[in-house]
């Protein structure tokens, strides 16, 4: 069966996400999505909620599983026995990251393969750095995160401002 990782910080988990997620999974025997347990930053969601909010947000594709990993992604690839890192790619903005980050990989470890994946025209300008932005200023956020995710973005806010 073919198997692919989806990687990325996931705080918050948004509705592009979602898109590149649903996408990958009908193009996979199995779809990975790995939740990365950055000790370097300090996310606005712990990797176990982020994790329970991918759960959730998921739920109804039953050839994704959500897990959490540390350390370095092609170690989790080849602990994982998988070959195929899908990533998705908005603007010009992301290419320059997203492609440095894909040689180094390629570099570490030459069997794992980057795959991209462009956005959905809709999502083109949705992150999770500008729907936590836009929450912290009491904006709306419907329909850029699951809805099971909006309040927790909201509650996180009120709670910070405490
Ligand atoms: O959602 P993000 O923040 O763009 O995802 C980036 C992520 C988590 C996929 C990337 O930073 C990663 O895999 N980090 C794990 C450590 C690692 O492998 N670093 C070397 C990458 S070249």
């Amino acid at each position: 069966m073919s198997q692919a990782i989806y990687p990325g910080s996931f705080d918050p988990p948004t509705c592009g996400h979602l898109d590149i997620i649903e996408r990958a999974s009908k193009c996979f025997g199995l779809l990975k999505v790995a939740v990365f347990e950055n000790v370097q930053k300090t996310p606005m969601f712990t990797t176990e909620e982020r994790v329970s909010m991918l759960k959730d947000a998921c739920a109804h594709l039953a050839n994704v599983r959500v897990e959490s990993y540390s350390g370095l992604l092609i170690d989790y690839c080849r602990a994982n026995n998988t070959k195929i890192v899908v990533k998705g790619l908005r603007a010009v903005s992301d290419f320059d990251y997203e492609f440095k980050m894909a040689l180094m990989n390629k570099k570490l470890a030459p069997e794992v393969e980057t795959v991209f994946m462009i956005t959905s025209l809709k999502y083109l300008y949705l992150s999770s750095s500008l729907v936590k932005e836009v929450a912290y200023y009491g904006g709306c956020i419907k329909g850029l995160v699951p809805s099971s995710v909006e309040n927790m973005i909201f509650d996180r806010v009120r709670a910070k401002e405490q």
